[in-house]
């Protein structure tokens, strides 16, 4: 049986990134484990979901399937947000206070990323959200830092031939990232000499995503704020059909 308490206490995956990415198309696949047709989500979607075997969960991998503990440690919330520009809101306020939050799922269309605007976009968005694990990591008052978040980037519709191999989604990200880091740090010292502030300099250093100095931006960098980048292909849908995305369910399982 089940109750709310024992529900609330579950690992919760945060899933983000831009419109259209395939974020409820994978919240339904694996509470349900079946395709349906979804809509644009104008409203963040808790579900429970049990991890599919052969997955095993991390914390359970000397346990045998049937022991009750390795049942419970299956189970898992994924939190589906609105990739929508004007609807991002839910997902920052998770980002803002990830007590919750076990990991964080970047789910983006590895087609879109082909085409500039689409990759813009998306590397955007994922700066910010790597700028707000960065924030909570540096402003954390313990020593030992706070609780490591690992994102995954699922680089979806894998079945589309347009789709960037994941690698490449690496690779065009990193340097799409590079590109933001610049152009915000410009914003903002063309906004500090407006205003002509003596401490422009130290904000300018909280917002500015990985190392500093000339070198461009990796996702590697962000181990040092306690967040292991991975990118893994895969794709919800096939032809017509469900596809498969293995890759992510056993990453899921590696972090649960
Ligand atoms: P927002 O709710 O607007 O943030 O978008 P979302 O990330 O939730 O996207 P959603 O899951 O609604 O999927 C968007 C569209 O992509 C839908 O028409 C899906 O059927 C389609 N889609 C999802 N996954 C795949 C895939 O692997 N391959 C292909 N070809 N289409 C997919
Ligand atoms: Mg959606």
């Amino acid at each position: 049986y089940r109750n709310a308490a024992a529900t609330a206490s579950l690992p919760t995956f945060l899933l983000v990134g831009p419109s259209g990415g395939g974020k409820t198309a994978f919240t339904t696949l694996t509470e349900r484990n079946t395709i349906t047709q979804t809509h644009t989500s104008t409203q963040p979607l808790t579900v429970e979901a049990l991890l599919p075997s052969p997955h095993i969960p991390a914390s359970a991998h000397y346990r045998s399937a049937g022991d009750p503990a390795f049942e419970r440690a299956r189970r898992f919330l994924l939190l589906d947000t609105p990739g929508h520009g004007k609807l991002r809101h839910y997902a920052t306020a998770q980002l803002a206070d990830p007590k919750t939050i076990r990991a964080i799922i970047f789910v983006v269309d590895a087609a879109a990323l082909a085409e500039e605007a689409g990759l813009n976009e998306a590397a955007e968005y994922l700066h910010d959200v790597l700028l707000a694990l960065q924030k909570r990591y540096t402003s954390a008052t313990t020593s030992k830092g706070p609780k490591e978040i690992p994102v995954l980037i699922a680089a979806n519709k894998m079945d589309l031939f347009t789709a960037l191999p994941a690698n490449l989604v690496k690779h065009q990200l990193e340097k799409a990232i590079t590109e933001v880091r610049t152009s915000r740090a410009k914003a903002l010292r063309d906004a500090g000499a407006a205003l002509s502030g003596g401490e422009d300099e130290v904000d300018e250093e909280k917002e500015w995503l990985g190392e500093g100095g000339e070198g461009a931006f990796e996702f590697s960098q962000m181990q040092e704020i306690g967040t292991a980048v991975g990118v893994v292909g895969a794709n919800v849908l096939g032809q017509g059909e469900k596809g498969s995305v293995e890759g992510w369910w056993e990453w899921i399982g590696e972090n649960l």
